[in-house]
């Protein structure tokens, strides 16, 4: 793993590597790197043809950008949403890249959230036993964290991602810029695992959010770029040590047993997936200082700060049982 971290705002882009086995992942990350996405994916020679997959919404905000970056692409759509996490939404790509006469050469840039990413690698991951695959993310939460360290897939009826692959990208290329037409709830959904990584990797990280929050907002780059870029740093630094989870990732899953279970049980319809994550953490730290492995006035930091960024939906109606039984078959 490297990484350049910035004292100040950044001209030129940061690179920072995921390497597994031999392989290295390279992530770009800088204001309006997505607008030299071409030149970036040549070298990493991520695909003759190119098919960005998409929803509508990403699309009719920056399919246009993403056009003139790359040239000559073919856009695949699928349906906006959690929801649309589905090996149905995978069949359509596979059916549009059949139909397009998509080869091993072709590759698939995904420009979109986690929904995008995940949904987007697992087809890439899968359609002619694999072919190349590129990361765009337009939320937060994919910048930070889904679009990085391989895990593609899409949910099941019975859990949410049930269904997956571990499959590396062979290039991540983050614009936070992109993130000025993203709404302030879902801004605030990636926001969490910012805090994760604040809470399982960097107090610093942790502190500076609660000290910048407004700023971080208003997405002042000053702020907003350094965190985004110590948060792909940390997870790179993970997933290289431990790509398939055998130990030190799990450390990413933080808050996820019990956030999981709240997305499925709500049917993927109440929860943001960082609001989901932000009840699991609460739930996760409960625990810790009960079995004396973390100091009651972090918990109460932790509270502090999830309840400072925002409100989260209720939780009261939910059967306990119901989330215990969930909990035994997610994935993360
Ligand atoms: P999402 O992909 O559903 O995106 C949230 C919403 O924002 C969507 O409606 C989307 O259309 C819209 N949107 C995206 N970019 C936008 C932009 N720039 N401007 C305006 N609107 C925009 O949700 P998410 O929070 O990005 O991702 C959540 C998913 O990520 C979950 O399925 C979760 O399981 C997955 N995830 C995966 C990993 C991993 O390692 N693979 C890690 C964490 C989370
Ligand atoms: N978000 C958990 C992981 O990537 O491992």
């Amino acid at each position: 793993m490297t990484c350049d971290l910035p004292t100040e705002v950044q001209k030129e882009p940061v690179r920072i590597d995921v390497k597994v086995g031999s392989r290295i992942s390279p992530i770009w990350i800088g204001d309006g790197v997505s607008e030299r996405a071409a030149a970036l994916l040549d070298a990493q020679r991520v695909g003759s043809r190119r098919f960005v997959v998409s929803n509508p919404v990403v699309w009719r905000f920056h399919g246009g950008a993403i056009t003139r970056a790359l040239g000559r692409t073919e856009p695949i759509l699928v349906p906006d949403g959690e929801r649309y996490k589905t090996l149905q939404s995978v069949s359509r790509i596979y059916e549009a890249l059949i139909r397009a006469g998509a080869d091993r050469g072709s590759a698939i840039v995904a420009l979109g959230g986690g929904v995008i990413g995940d949904t987007a690698g697992f087809a890439a991951a899968t359609f002619l036993r694999g072919i190349g695959l590129a990361h765009v993310p337009t939320t937060l939460l994919a910048q930070v964290d889904s679009a990085i360290g391989g895990k593609v897939g899409v949910n099941h009826p019975l859990g949410k991602n049930l269904i997956g692959a571990f499959y590396q990208p062979a290039a991540v290329l983050i614009d936070p810029l992109l993130l000025r037409t993203l709404p302030r709830r879902e801004f605030r959904s990636g926001l969490y695992e910012v805090v994760k990584y604040g809470m399982i990797a960097s107090r610093d990280l942790f502190d500076r959010v609660a000290r910048d929050t407004k700023a971080i907002f208003d997405r002042d780059p000053a702020v907003l770029l350094p965190a985004i870029i110590e948060s792909c740093r940390i997870k790179a630094e993970i997933v290289s040590k431990d790509e398939r989870e055998s130990g030190l990732r799990r450390t990413l899953n933080y808050g996820h047993s019990v956030g999981h279970a709240l997305e499925t049980v709500t049917r993927y319809r109440r929860f943001r997936h960082g609001e989901a994550i932000a009840f699991g953490m609460l739930a996760a730290a409960d625990l810790a200082v009960a079995r004396g492995a973390l100091a009651e006035r972090e918990r109460q930091a932790l509270a502090r700060l999830i309840t400072q960024l925002g409100p989260l939906p209720p939780i009261g109606d939910l059967s306990i049982r119901e989330m215990m039984e969930v909990m035994c078959r997610s994935a993360k």
